[in-house]
């Protein structure tokens, strides 16, 4: 009887001794990763990307969604986003269709949303003041540089002023640049040249100075994504802007991508620390990833394809932070959530399958590749916090083999081991790697 309580005693002395002060870190580094056992149906991906070092993890959101039950639920479920972007309804054709005309109904209804905090409470994206698509017919006609710069102020001014308070950020000006590094001939340039984007921007700091204002573009992430200079022909204009005294805060990666053709993480980093030296913050702003062509029915193998390339991107965003020691990408938004009401196959009809929740609002692995990512980051930070930041025990940190185990782990488990022994390996894991390094960071402890 006594050896069986000294041998049990021993099998959980290790556990008891987390309880002793000199062990609280260690025990802050378990119970964050205790936390990624919790049942995954309160996954919550705003609440962990804030604990990684985001301000926000949003989605954009178009009006006629706001009706469905269905959509509703999931974009208000606790802690699930919390930043929200108008897809449509800042756009100039919804907001002065007729000249002089301002209607905000459903920008409105947006920002209310946004204002109600169902779920949590979410910032709001503005998007876009001006861009060459979504203009009502007035606007797409030849106008003098100074008539031009009249209908820019006021159109400008009323968005700017109306939504004043409200905005996190406004995409003022939105793919001003093609892929071959070439402006776009839209009727602000041909009325005005480079000069409308100064404009602006001048304008919008005026109207609303407490907004971040952006430069907002897609194939900004790698050099590879466009055949021309699209990156240096944005950077010039980005600096030339600046120099004539406009106000730009922040640039937008929109980052609508292909699976299997998305840049590595490194690269987007290294495009990003680029435009860092030209302007205070980067976001993404528009994340969807499609399959392209897109095969039926999808696969497996083809939603995980597109679960490490989502990892890339939103990966890039929590590492060059890590080099900046504090936010500079500041958050990550999708370009709607779910594969319901993408944009892509209205557009693109043989590609889709781009969103992060599929069709009937199941959510792919994309998700949990985010999710895990986050909550593996948020486990680094607090063990930053706990003071045993840089300790590499030569297996890779805690989090990256927390990262390892459950970035495949998915809602049922690893492959072949089912979620009872999944959750066993990862503790297992965890634990071990813990062990290594407190003998690491705490020599004789
Ligand atoms: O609201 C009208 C409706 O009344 C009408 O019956 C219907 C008939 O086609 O059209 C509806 O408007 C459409 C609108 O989406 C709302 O569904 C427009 O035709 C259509 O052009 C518009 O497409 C949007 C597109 O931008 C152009 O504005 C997409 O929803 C939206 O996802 C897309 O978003 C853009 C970003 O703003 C900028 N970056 C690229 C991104 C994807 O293209």
């Amino acid at each position: 009887m006594k050896m069986l309580i000294s041998t049990e005693f021993s099998a959980i002395e290790p556990f008891l001794s987390l309880f002793r002060p000199r062990s609280f870190p260690l025990l802050l580094v378990l119970l964050a990763f205790a936390s990624t056992l919790l049942p995954l149906a309160s996954a919550q991906l705003d609440k962990y990307a804030k604990l990684a070092g985001l301000s926000y993890f949003g989605t954009a959101v178009d009006n006629p969604r706001l009706y469905n039950e269905q959509y509703m639920s999931v974009l208000q479920g606790s802690g699930e986003f919390g930043s929200l972007t108008p897809i449509n309804a800042q756009k100039w054709k919804k907001t002065e269709e007729v000249q002089g005309v301002f209607t905000f109904a459903e920008a409105d209804a947006i920002a209310n949303t946004a204002k109600a905090g169902v779920g949590g409470m979410k910032t709001l994206r503005c998007h876009t003041m001006v861009w060459y698509k979504g203009l009502p017919s007035w606007v797409e006609t030849t106008y003098s540089r100074d008539d031009m710069e009249k209908i820019l102020a006021a159109h400008i001014q009323n968005l700017a002023q109306y939504f004043k308070g409200r905005c996190y950020a406004w995409d003022v000006v939105n793919e001003a640049i093609d892929e071959n590094g070439v402006f776009r001939q839209s009727p602000m340039y041909k009325a005005m040249g480079l000069d409308f984007i100064t404009f602006s921007f001048k304008t919008a700091a005026k109207a609303d100075p407490g907004a971040k204002l952006y430069y907002n573009d897609y194939a900004l992430e790698s050099p590879s994504l466009s055949p021309g200079p699209k990156i240096s022909i944005t950077l010039a204009m980005l600096r030339t802007v600046k120099a004539q005294g406009g106000t730009v805060h922040g640039v937008g990666f929109q980052s609508h991508l292909k699976v299997g053709l998305v840049p590595a993480r490194a690269e987007i980093v290294n495009t990003m620390q680029q435009f860092l030296e030209v302007v205070d913050e980067v976001a993404i702003t528009e994340l969807d990833i499609r399959h392209s062509p897109l095969k039926v029915p999808s696969t497996r193998e083809m939603w995980n394809a597109q679960a490490r390339d989502y990892g890339e991107v939103v990966g890039a965003c929590l590492d060059v932070n890590k080099g900046y020691g504090g936010r500079k990408c500041v958050g990550v938004t999708l370009w709607d959530f779910t594969d319901k009401y993408s944009w892509v196959p209205s557009e693109i009809p043989t590609e889709g399958e781009a969103c992060m929740w599929d069709n009937n609002y199941v959510k792919k692995p994309a998700y949990w590749t985010v999710l895990n990512m986050f909550k593996a980051y948020a486990a680094g930070a607090s063990r930053r916090r706990a003071g045993m930041d840089g300790v590499d025990d030569g297996n890779g940190t805690v989090s990256e083999l927390d990262l390892e185990a459950a970035a495949h782990r998915g809602p049922e488990g690893l492959p072949g081991l089912g979620r009872e022994q999944t959750t066993k390996t990862v503790v297992a894991t965890t634990l071990a790697t813990a062990r290594r390094v407190r003998s690491t960071a705490r020599p004789g402890a």
